[in-house]
Parts: structure tokens; C-alpha cells; sequence
């Protein structure tokens, strides 16, 4: 059997009419910015989406230039966040964007966010979701009132191995779960890049902008969010240990800590930005009563399962015998290695499966609106507040979740 053959159908199903783009708006992700295109790229990928509107940067002129490069019509092309939103409430509700799309820095992702959503636009964020837990739960607040989509890009949640590990886990195939390890290590701050004039680095180690924590809030959100969405476990107390390991920096540059879950399960999370030399390794290892499964971003294509009583397994991307939900954020046959565009891809195919389906009065299947929720960044920030509260007074903190 090829890898063709092999390869189930994972292309949209026929149907008689072609279904009509939806049309969002995006802050943020102006030239020189990171993630933004990376959110554009990945919309395309499925051509669900088409970029109708934006206030792509932080100053009206550059605002402006970004948004003519990218082909945006002037009407649609705004210099502030707050020029978008009134010309969309201008328009009629059928007129209007389907979605806002917010890749700022963390500091004006709640009253952007908080304005959409109470204007009862859906609304997708980047993490970490908000600065404060008062912030994350009255937007969580403000997304249950108006019953719009909210949708938080926590990526790694859509490669299909992770969704494969998901099935797993909460199926019992590693039977109880007893231990987790995430650790997300990176390099790239490994020295005061901050001071250089690197954008990226310069508003991510400034309290004012990237809220009370660094690589904590940074990337150990991305490891908080792997472990609760894969594994389910609930942290009910967690002792933490930051610190700036680079002199001078005003926030954590590394993080280490431990925690226990509801249930008895221990775990271990790193999130460190000063690993010189090392780059994007986000790993995860959950071992449970009957084996163990291990993952990594840099090989995402593959899980092993290492089991008890038998010989370890290498499961890869697009394997006839994966899982329903990792078959369906599948698109090459296995072999053929697909990484971090089409997983956020993934992502908002299920933010955009939730829209069409709430505008046609119906609920979607969960398979398909397969995507972290507005409570699942607010539960990030509660965790970020829990751990830099541990760290600071040096002991055991439970960790309250709000929602
Ligand atoms: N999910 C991921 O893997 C991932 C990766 C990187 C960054 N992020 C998150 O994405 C967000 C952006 O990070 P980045 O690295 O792309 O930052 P960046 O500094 O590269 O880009 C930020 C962009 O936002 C613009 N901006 C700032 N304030 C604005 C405002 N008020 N209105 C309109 N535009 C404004 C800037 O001009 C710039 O274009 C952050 O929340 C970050 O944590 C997520």
C-alpha cells in the first residue's frame, strides 16, 4: 500500500454550493511583525477566511501601509483598533466582518478583545490571553452574555499528534494517569536581545507590556494549555520557582515548577527562554499506569508510546490507524511532514466550523469546532497569577480555577 492509498479522505466533503468565505479583521500583525502572518498563512491554508479588514499596527501610518500591502481596500483599512470597530458597527450586521483576529502584544489584548466581544463580534487572541484574572473572567463574562465564539491560539493543540496523545489519554489507554513532564525550552533570550532594539524581545520582557511574568507567561502558557487540554488533569496546586537568569531583566527569563492534580497525579513544567542554542522545544511526557506517551514540536509527526507490557510504539501523522480526532487534522499522507502553519490551521478550522455553525442556529459536531475557548485562556492567566504568587512568597499555592 502507498502512502496514497493509504491516506483517508480528509478533504472538505462535496456539496452542491460552494460555501461563501467568511471575511475577518485583524490588529495587530503589521510589517515586521511575528505571529500575525503566521495566523494569515494559516487561515489560507483552508481558504475559509479571506483578510477583509484591519488596523494592523500600532501606528496609523505604518497601520496603514501594512493593510495597502496586503491588498486591504481603504474603506477597510483603519489606522486604530478603535477606527475599525466603528466603521464595522457602521455597517450593516450582514456587512460586517465574521471575526476579529488580535496579534498585538499581551498588554492591549483586553480592551481590543473586550470591545469585539461586547460589540458581539467573535473574536480569536493570542495568548497569554490578558494581563490580569479580573480581566480574564470579565471577558469570559462578556463571551457568555453575548454567546459569540471565542477562540484562544494555543497552536500546539492542533497537530494531530497531540490530538492523537488527547484520544488516548482520556480513552484509559494509558490507564491512570500518574505523571506529567511538559518543558518548553528556548534559546533565543539566552542574552539581553531586549536591549539590541529586537521588537519581539523588547516588549516581552517589559512588565508594562507583557503583564507580571516572561517566559512564564510567553511559553509556559503554551505548556500549561498541552497538558490541561491533552491530559484533562486539573492543577490543584503547583509550586513555582522563576527567576532572570540574565542580569538586569525585569521578568522571568525561566520557570520551573511543580504540581499536583485533582486525582493524585504529580507533574513537572519548564518554561525557559535562556537555553542557549536551543529553539522551539516544547515536549510532553504523561505516564500513566499501563505506558507512557512522549511528544515533541520539532518531530511533531510522531508519538511514541512506550508500553508496560509490550514494545514501544511509534505512532506517525497519517496513519490509517490513528484516531478520529488526529485523522481529521490530517492533510498529507503520512511521511510527508506538516508542522506549525497547517496545526494552527487546524486551530481555526475549528474556530471557523463554530461560527458557520452557530450563524445556521445549529451546534457544530465538537470534532469539527475542535479549538481552545476564551475559559481556557482565562485559565491560563489565573495559572501565570497562581505561579508568580507561589514563587514570590517560596511555597505551595493552590491553584483556584474561576470558571
Ligand atoms: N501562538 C503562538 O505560537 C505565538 C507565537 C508568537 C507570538 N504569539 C503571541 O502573539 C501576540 C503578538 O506577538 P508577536 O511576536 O507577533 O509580536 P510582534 O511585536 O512581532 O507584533 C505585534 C504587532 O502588533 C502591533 N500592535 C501593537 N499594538 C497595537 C495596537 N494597539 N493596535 C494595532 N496593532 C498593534 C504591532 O505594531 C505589531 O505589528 C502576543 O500575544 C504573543 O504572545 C503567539
Amino acid at each position: 500500500m502507498t502512502g496514497i492509498d493509504a491516506f483517508p479522505d480528509m478533504d472538505q466533503p462535496m456539496t452542491d454550493e460552494a460555501p461563501q468565505r467568511l471575511r475577518y479583521a485583524m490588529v495587530g500583525g503589521g510589517h515586521g511583525a511575528f505571529i500575525g502572518a503566521v495566523h494569515r498563512h494559516a487561515i489560507a491554508l483552508d481558504g475559509l477566511a479571506e483578510l477583509a479588514a484591519g488596523a494592523l499596527s500600532s501606528t496609523a501610518e505604518k497601520a496603514l501601509a501594512s493593510g495597502r500591502a496586503l491588498g486591504l481596500a481603504d474603506e477597510h483599512n483603519h489606522g486604530s483598533w478603535q477606527a475599525l470597530l466603528d466603521a464595522e458597527l457602521k455597517r450593516g450586521p450582514g456587512e460586517r466582518v465574521d471575526a476579529v483576529v488580535i496579534v498585538t502584544p499581551t498588554d492591549s489584548h483586553f480592551p481590543i478583545a473586550q470591545a469585539f466581544a461586547e460589540a458581539g463580534f467573535s473574536v480569536v487572541c493570542d495568548k497569554p490571553l490578558v494581563h490580569t484574572g479580573q480581566q480574564a473572567d470579565a471577558l469570559v463574562a462578556t463571551v457568555k452574555a453575548q454567546g459569540g465564539v471565542f477562540g484562544v491560539t494555543y497552536n500546539y493543540t492542533g497537530y494531530p499528534m497531540v490530538r492523537q496523545a488527547r484520544e488516548m489519554v482520556r480513552s484509559g489507554a494509558l490507564g491512570a494517569i500518574r505523571k506529567v513532564v511538559v518543558e518548553y525550552n528556548q534559546g533565543w533570550l539566552a542574552t539581553a536581545l531586549e536591549t539590541t532594539g529586537n521588537k519581539q524581545a523588547g516588549w516581552r520582557t517589559d512588565p508594562a507590556r507583557s503583564g507580571i511574568a516572561g517566559a512564564l507567561g510567553d511559553i509556559g502558557s503554551h505548556a500549561e494549555n498541552l497538558v490541561s487540554s491533552v491530559t484533562g488533569l486539573e492543577i490543584e496546586e503547583l509550586v513555582a520557582d522563576l527567576g532572570a537568569l540574565v542580569p538586569g531583566r525585569a521578568l522571568d527569563d525561566d520557570a520551573s515548577m511543580l504540581l499536583r492534580f485533582t486525582g493524585g497525579a504529580r507533574g513537572v513544567l519548564v518554561a525557559s527562554q535562556i537555553n542557549a542554542g536551543m529553539e522551539n522545544d516544547l515536549r510532553l511526557r504523561i505516564a500513566g499506569e499501563l505506558g507512557t506517551l512522549e511528544w515533541r514540536q520539532e518531530e511533531p509527526n510522531r508519538l511514541v508510546h512506550h508500553r508496560r507490557d509490550g514494545a514501544a510504539e511509534i505512532l506517525t501523522r497519517g496513519s490509517p490507524w490513528l484516531g478520529e480526532a488526529a485523522r481529521r487534522a490530517v492533510r498529507l499522507p503520512s511521511g510527508h511532514p506538516e508542522g506549525f502553519i497547517e496545526a494552527f490551521a487546524n486551530v481555526y478550522r475549528g474556530i471557523f466550523a463554530d461560527i458557520r455553525a452557530r450563524r445556521a442556529g445549529s451546534m457544530a459536531d465538537p470534532l469539527d469546532a475542535d479549538y481552545p475557548r476564551v475559559t481556557d485562556g482565562a485559565r491560563g492567566v489565573h495559572f501565570i497569577e497562581c505561579a508568580v504568587a507561589s514563587s514570590a512568597a517560596r511555597r505551595w499555592t493552590r491553584f483556584e480555577q474561576a470558571n
